[in-house]
């Protein structure tokens, strides 16, 4: 997968499909599947570091999380976030952050919002750096939504959503991400471009889906929100696992004389 694989999949009418993955081992096990491309998401900092938000994760830790899912996927396709404010600290330090995530192994960085970013998404596209964008519930600002909330939901805030969408596409964007907005709104989002849009918990209208590969995998099992479908029943198959473990342990049977050494 490259950007002219973004672009030939929305030509084509095949939808994309994207994961998360923070890690060499999951990286690893996508790089296995046919699962198009993988995000190493600012997500991390709920899914694995157990924050409310995305609000605390910092470059450091996201350029740590794109180096070990480049590890274990070495031809993969990843797009590395820019975590809260990392794109809005002046064109410098954004660019010591972009560079950040390409030097980790980043194929093209992800980044939230439109209002204040184009000339700023233009700068790093020009510099050669593939840009995705994120608009709808843009988890980074979730302080100033009021909460996790369903974005486009009044016809003035669509109206704004297919503006920043069509915007974003001028700045230069590859692709981008649209999370959380009414079905028909991303669907007619994405037909207004160009550029595929890959949707979370935007309906069926889009060019793409992503998921949390935690959620999708049924291993999160206190977030269920309408969008996610759980694919595995993860949780349950390891605690299982875990209680074999235990079980065979106290049982004496683990391990036995083929796993030992003589
Ligand atoms: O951070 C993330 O994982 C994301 C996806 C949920 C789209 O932005």
């Amino acid at each position: 997968m490259t950007v002219v694989d973004f672009a030939k999949k929305k030509r084509g009418g095949i939808p994309i499909s994207m994961v998360t993955s923070y890690d060499s081992w999951s990286a690893a096990l996508v790089a296995q599947s046919q699962v198009d491309c993988i995000l190493v998401g600012d997500s991390i900092g709920m899914t694995l570091y157990g924050y409310t938000d995305t609000v605390p994760v910092t470059i450091e830790t996201m350029a740590a999380h794109v180096a070990a899912a480049r590890r274990g996927a070495p031809e993969a396709f990843i797009v590395g976030d820019m975590p809260f404010l990392a794109h809005r600290m002046g064109l410098e330090r954004t660019m010591e952050n972009v560079a950040r995530l390409m030097r980790a192994g980043a194929n093209a960085v992800k980044m939230e919002g439109a209002a204040g970013n184009t000339d700023l998404i233009r700068h790093i596209v020009e510099s050669g750096v593939p840009v995705m964008g994120h608009l709808g519930l843009t988890p980074q600002s979730v302080h100033a939504f009021g909460g996790f909330r369903v974005q486009g939901k009044s016809q003035n805030a669509q109206k704004r959503l297919l503006e920043d969408v069509r915007m974003l596409e001028d700045s230069g964007c590859f692709s981008l991400v649209l999370e959380a907005v009414p079905a028909a709104i991303a669907a007619q989002a994405s037909e207004s471009v160009s550029i595929p849009i890959i949707g979370i918990g935007a309906g069926t209208g889009t060019d793409g889906q992503v998921l949390v590969l935690q959620d999708l995998l049924g291993l999160n099992t206190d977030f269920k929100p309408k969008f996610v479908r759980r694919f595995l029943d993860g949780a349950s198959l390891v605690v299982g696992a875990l209680n074999d473990y235990h079980r065979e342990i106290t049982a004496g049977t683990f391990p036995d004389e083929t796993e030992r050494y003589e």
